[in-house]
């Protein structure tokens, strides 16, 4: 089942191509299959880029809801769904024939911010589906976006995973200086 609309991908592509002028690197947090990931790749190959994309997945699938999560909307996403193997990612990069990203395999809570993080950003994709999967990905990605960089949380306002918004507005709650764009299911948040 396609995890992103075809509307919201043309807009994530369309941010993506805006922060190739700020410095930093692209992330993606929540990389699944990495449907996302190679356009966002691709992107980088035909524009040139030296920028590097960094993939996050558990490649163990979601970890457990917490009642942030709760919703009668969203009976599925259960622990273990969405299993994808960190091979399968590599082999659609090697189809592709596009260079291979740096893929971290880990759940995001038990990721070194000073190791496993690029130093600068320029372009986050968040897309863990839950509340404290969002809420630690904002936490290990904001402290390094650029200026201008933008993050993009999915599944703001999907009554299926409302973790997704409320990790969003507790995070806009706290960091006033961000600003919050809504396109589709999209959150986008920039300075
Ligand atoms: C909806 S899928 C991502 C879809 C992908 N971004 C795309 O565009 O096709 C969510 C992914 O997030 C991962 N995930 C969710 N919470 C996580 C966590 N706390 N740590 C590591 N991976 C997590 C799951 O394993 C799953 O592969």
């Amino acid at each position: 089942m396609e995890q992103v609309s075809h509307q919201e991908t043309e807009e994530i592509l369309r941010l993506a191509k805006l922060s190739l002028l700020q410095t930093g690197d692209f992330v993606e947090l929540g990389c699944y299959k990495g449907d996302t990931s190679i356009l966002l790749a691709k992107l980088l190959k035909d524009e040139k880029s030296d920028k590097k994309l960094w993939l996050y997945d558990s490649f163990a699938g979601l970890p457990e809801k917490t009642a942030e999560d709760s919703s009668t909307a969203g009976e599925q996403f259960k622990a273990g769904e969405l299993f994808v193997s960190k091979r399968e990612v590599i082999d659609k990069f090697r189809r592709a024939n596009l260079p291979l990203p740096i893929i971290k395999k880990a759940f995001f809570e038990d990721l070194n911010p000073d190791a496993d993080i690029p130093e600068e950003i320029s372009f986050g994709f968040l897309d863990g589906d839950l509340y404290g999967s969002i809420k630690t990905s904002l936490k290990l990605v904001f402290p390094k976006l650029s200026k201008k960089g933008i993050i993009i949380v999915h599944d703001y306002n999907n009554p299926e995973l409302p973790g997704s918004a409320r990790a969003v507005d507790e995070f806009l709650r706290t960091h006033p200086e961000f600003r919050l764009t809504q396109k589709h299911t999209l959150a986008i948040l920039s300075r």
